[in-house]
């Protein structure tokens, strides 16, 4: 996208931009380009070959419908959603706000999407196509009218989890009420053992790897609670972290006091330092998913260096549009030669 139009487009409201970037994508060929990445790029974590570690974060792509566009874009892979089981309108607009002069964004969407039934058409049609290769993620959470919200993730699981490459249960999206709950100790382990369990029960998810997302406002207490119920029930992977409730003093936008989660390059800080320390509570015998304020190839090198084995952004591609992709790659390749590493795996937990 030319820098013509990334700037008209930040002229429009922010989910008008969004809507008309999804359209404009749907337009494009559904082909996969094949693109090669360096091969110290590439890696292979937990039975599914990466091309590269840097990913779409969920959200922007909600309802599983501009997959491939987004891996030729050079994304080493792309986590759909929040899905949730039924369709939903998410809360009253406007409910995303940019704060430009902090590169961040604030929103409460509310989990808006055209629920699991389409996005399983989507999905489908996609493990139908035999050209197709890349990494999806199935990221899921909970209907907001929804009375038990362990059944919903069960739901979806069951329902669409199999097109995925792995699956991330969302349980720190912080515009669902009582959502951000699911990570205290008891309700966490209730939630993690019935997914274990209907996943054992089924020939199709059986090798799927389970990521759960957590969020970067959690109290030192909670984070040992999690991970050492990650490492008792054999949690494949966690995704650290999701935007932050939190407004740190030295934000200068207008719209700082709008509610809902921030995102981009506040959460830097906070969401590696959580990354860090689950990291360290889990002894990095658990593949983390490293978000929140990527923008450059150094600090993505810098998740990598503090425990992620991968990482993924979105608020960067709202301010720098896809071009920050390629340029991030190009970076990471530089750094890890520069360091003398050989391939990426080597940098992971370098500086905990
Ligand atoms: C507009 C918007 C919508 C989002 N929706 C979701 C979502 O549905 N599910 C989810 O797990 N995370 C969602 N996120 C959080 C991102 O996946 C990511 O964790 C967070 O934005 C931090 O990464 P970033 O700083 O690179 O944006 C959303 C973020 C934004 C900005």
């Amino acid at each position: 996208m030319s820098n013509f139009f990334l700037n008209l487009f930040k002229q429009l409201p922010p989910e008008t931009a969004h809507q008309l970037t999804i359209y404009l994508l749907k337009l494009k060929l559904n082909k996969t380009i094949k693109k090669v990445d360096d091969a110290i790029l590439n890696q292979r974590l937990l039975g599914i070959d990466f091309s590269n570690p840097v990913g779409l974060a969920a959200g922007f792509d909600k309802n599983a419908e501009v997959i491939v566009p987004m891996l030729n874009f050079g994304f080493g892979f792309v986590e759909v959603g929040t899905i949730t089981p039924q369709p939903q309108e998410g809360n009253k607009k406007p409910r995303i706000f940019r704060l430009n002069e902090d590169l961040a964004i604030i929103n409460h969407l509310g989990f808006n999407n055209k629920g699991s039934l389409k996005a399983l058409g989507k999905l489908k049609a996609l493990n139908n196509n035999q050209s197709f290769q890349g990494v999806i993620g199935i990221n899921i959470g909970k209907n907001i009218n929804s009375t038990n919200a362990v059944d919903d993730y069960l739901y979806c699981l069951e329902n669409i989890g199999c097109y995925g490459s792995y699956i991330t249960i969302n349980i720190s999206s912080p515009n669902t009420p009582g959502l951000r709950d699911l990570q205290l100790r008891g309700q966490i382990e209730n939630l993690v053992k019935k997914i274990k369990k209907k996943q054992a029960e089924s020939e199709l998810l059986i090798e799927k790897p389970i990521f759960i997302k957590i969020s970067p406002d959690l109290e030192d207490e909670q984070l040992r609670d999690i991970a050492l119920m990650a490492l008792a029930n054999n949690i494949d992977g966690l995704v650290i972290s999701n935007s932050t409730i939190k407004r740190s003093n030295n934000l200068i936008s207008e719209n700082k006091n709008e509610i809902g989660g921030l995102s981009g390059k506040p959460l830097f800080v906070d969401s590696t330092i959580t990354l860090k320390k689950i990291y360290t509570l889990t002894n990095g015998q658990i593949p983390l998913i490293g978000v929140g304020g990527i923008s450059t190839g150094s600090e993505c090198y810098e998740k990598i260096k503090s425990g992620a084995s991968l990482v993924q952004l979105y608020t960067a591609l709202i301010y720098q549009g896809p071009k920050v992709i390629a340029k991030i790659k190009e970076e990471l390749v530089d750094l890890i030669k520069t360091d003398g590493y050989k391939n990426i795996k080597d940098v992971v937990g370098k500086s905990v």
